[in-house]
């Protein structure tokens, strides 16, 4: 199975939109099949900037830029792709780009956030708990540390707070004790089809059973690639980057991730009033940023018609100022 067979880029044409706005210097942080980046790269065709304009695809799994390379091997000239993590956004942009087209401004990058479907319909890379794997969820597959590590090291509490935290999931208390007692009377749990079968003993309900297991999955797979600390560091390190105009879409497609999202793009673009109660007239430091969708876009109904993945995903963008306190041009 490729990518191509059955990857569709979510929100593709609301992204693109937002983005591709003048010739320069666009990076795809979340390169995955390339489908966004190859609509971006059409875009700029379309609107004749392709020659003074360079995407920068970045991707921690080097499978991803292999099948990105051959879908965008019609734009080679002007993609650049990476194997690296999104979290060194700054710094791959700023080589490359002072390389390859000095003087280009960042206009635009996009971070389309999680696993792809590749990945998870891999069952060699276990992310899955409908076909059994290894128990790994690396999205980059030298990663250091794998779900199996997790499951198999960290004490029961510990268990216990990731999977409530980072999978909502009510009942984290009995499934990280089902999962001890596993460890103390059979050894390893080193597949995705145990560490099913431990959560669907702890949670009998049929109904249930499958938005319990998507919230431990959920909740492993985060800690795995360390995925708050790394959106935490792309989301200031990238804004930092843009030109003025430029701008940061960031898809996510569970509520954890929208909120952090929400929450960073709403102080980027508050301006700064001092302590409460000093009455300034005027902000002590303006916005660097304002919010181009104030509330997140969502798929319309054509799109959630043909595929699912696009139910969840939450799309949000700012854009930098031309200078803090200036009015930007409103372009869309
Ligand atoms: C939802 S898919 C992106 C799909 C892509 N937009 C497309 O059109 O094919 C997310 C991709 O981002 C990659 N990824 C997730 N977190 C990353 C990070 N911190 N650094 C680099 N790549 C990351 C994953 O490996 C995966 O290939």
């Amino acid at each position: 199975m490729t990518y191509e067979q059955y990857h569709h880029p979510v929100m593709v044409s609301e992204t693109v939109g937002f983005l591709v706005r003048g010739a320069g210097i666009y990076a795809d942080g979340t390169l995955g099949g390339g489908g966004h980046s190859f609509a971006m790269l059409m875009a700029m065709r379309n609107a004749g900037i392709e020659d003074d304009s360079l995407l920068i695809g970045i991707d921690q799994d080097r499978h991803a830029i292999c099948e990105a390379e051959k879908k965008l091997e019609g734009f080679a000239r002007n993609t650049r792709l990476v194997q690296g993590n999104f979290r060194d956004i700054a710094a791959i942009v700023g080589d490359i780009g002072k390389r390859e087209l000095p003087g280009g401004k960042v206009r635009g990058m996009l971070l389309d956030l999680g696993v792809s479907s590749f990945q998870i319909d891999t069952p060699e890379r276990g992310f899955s708990y409908l076909r059994s794997g290894p128990l790994d969820m690396r999205m980059n597959p030298e990663g250091a540390v794998t779900a199996a590590d997790i499951v198999n090291s960290y004490d029961e509490q510990l268990l216990s707070d990731i999977i409530y935290r980072y999978g909502e999931e009510k009942k984290s208390r009995r499934i990280a004790a089902a999962l001890c007692s596993w460890r103390k009377e059979r050894g390893r749990i080193s597949s995705t089809g145990e560490l099913a079968s431990i959560v669907r003993q702890v949670v009998r309900d049929p109904g249930q059973q499958i938005k319990s297991l998507s919230r431990v999955f959920q909740a492993l797979r985060i800690v795995v690639n360390d995925e708050f600390g790394v959106l935490e560091e792309v989301l200031k390190s990238g804004s930092e980057c843009l030109d003025p105009q430029g701008r940061l879409a960031v898809i996510s497609y569970h509520s954890l991730e929208d909120r952090a999202v929400k929450q960073c793009f709403r102080r980027l673009a508050a301006d700064d009033w001092g302590p409460k109660g000093v009455g300034l007239r005027e902000p002590l430091k303006a916005a660097g940023f304002r919010l181009v969708t104030p509330k997140p876009v969502v798929a319309g109904d054509n799109e959630l018609a043909r595929n699912p993945r696009s139910r969840s995903a939450r799309l949000r963008v700012i854009e930098k100022k031309e200078c803090p306190g200036g009015k930007s041009e409103d372009a869309h």
